[in-house]
């Protein structure tokens, strides 16, 4: 996986640099985008929003982040010109319909859709939904990236549930093609529709998940690491081999033990771990050698040391 790539995404658009003009074919067009918290997740989808033609408005309650997140992205469209994988002239109009700012109340006004990407904690993300429900437009979607927190539940103090889904982007946002569209119980289905044209206006490429535990990509995912873990454990092959077998043999792009090593052992553990409580199922037991790797500080590249070792 690289970043070396700032384009906008998994398909290209009719000229070859942008995607089709979004969101004409299903229910009132979503024009403006309101994404709140600029961490690595809230950038990434400003960007790749303003790079499809809608006004994108980033907002984060640390104005250092913020301004870190504003200057990321320019830099992003500005390798991605110097690549020759982005026109100037698009970079130029984007970043022109991109803004920041450190009022909620400012972000949501007028706003379409309001994509939620602050931290992954149930009661912050409630408090910031109650926030951009009693701002937002009747019409406009709320959407929240959380990958792992329950979407029924989150949604569940709304007003209006049957206008709020889970839109599930993958890091980073502009190089990866897939969005989880994560419909909860009281998602209405044109709430579904207009994120599906949304997300297809980005270029990218949604998968419709029924709000479940780790929705479709972290369920199958981590099975595949925690049986690589256990094959590691008892002795079955090394994690070069069992990487190999699936690079090779299933041509992944890459191994499940050195993409645990990229997202860090101690975050697969708390999945696994949730996932295991949540479903019940062996399959995501976490493994005893996963439990003593974290333990001893072996996280993975973070630390310089997991299944590999990681110079820089
Ligand atoms: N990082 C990933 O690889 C990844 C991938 C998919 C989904 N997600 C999910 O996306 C969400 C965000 O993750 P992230 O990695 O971007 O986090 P992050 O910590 O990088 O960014 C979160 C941002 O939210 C801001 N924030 C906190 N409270 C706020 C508030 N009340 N209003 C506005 N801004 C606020 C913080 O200042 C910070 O800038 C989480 O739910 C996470 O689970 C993360």
């Amino acid at each position: 996986m690289t970043t070396d790539d700032a384009g906008v995404g998994g398909r290209k658009g009719p000229d070859g640099m942008r995607p089709e003009r979004p969101g004409m074919d299903a229910g009132p067009r979503i024009g403006k985008v309101a994404v709140i918290g600029a961490g690595t997740m809230g950038r990434g989808i400003a960007q790749v929003a303003a790079m499809a033609g809608h006004e994108a408005v980033l907002c984060d309650v640390d104005a250092g982040q913020l301004e870190r997140a504003l200057a990321g992205i320019k830099a992003t469209l500005d390798k991605g010109v110097r690549l020759g994988k982005v026109a100037g002239a698009a970079r130029d109009e984007a970043l022109a319909r991109l803004a920041g700012t450190g009022g909620l109340g400012e972000a949501v006004e007028g706003a379409e859709l309001v994509i939620e990407a602050v931290p992954e904690v149930m009661a912050l993300k409630k408090k910031v939904f109650a926030e951009v429900e009693a701002v937002a437009g009747a019409g406009a979607v709320l959407a929240t990236n959380t990958s792992s927190l329950s979407v029924t539940g989150m949604g569940a103090g709304l007003r209006s549930p049957d206008r709020f889904i889970g839109l599930h982007f993958f890091n980073p946002v502009h190089i990866m093609a897939l969005v989880e569209v994560v419909r909860g119980e009281r998602t209405a289905p044109a709430t579904v529709e207009r994120s599906l044209t949304f997300v297809r206006g980005l270029a990218k490429e949604p998968i419709v998940v029924t709000d479940s535990p780790g929705f479709a990509s972290s369920r199958l995912g981590i099975v595949l690491g925690l049986e690589a873990i256990r094959m590691v454990e008892t002795g079955v092959a090394s994690p070069a081999d069992i990487d190999k077998a699936m690079v090779l043999g299933y041509r992944h792009p890459m191994g499940p033990l050195r993409l645990t090593d990229l997202v860090g052992l101690d975050v697969r553990l708390g999945i696994a771990r949730y996932l295991h409580e949540s479903l019940g199922s062996d399959a995501f037991r976490p493994p005893a050698l996963l439990e003593r790797m974290v333990a001893e500080g072996r996280l993975g590249k973070k630390s310089g040391r997991g299944f590999y070792e990681w110079d820089d």
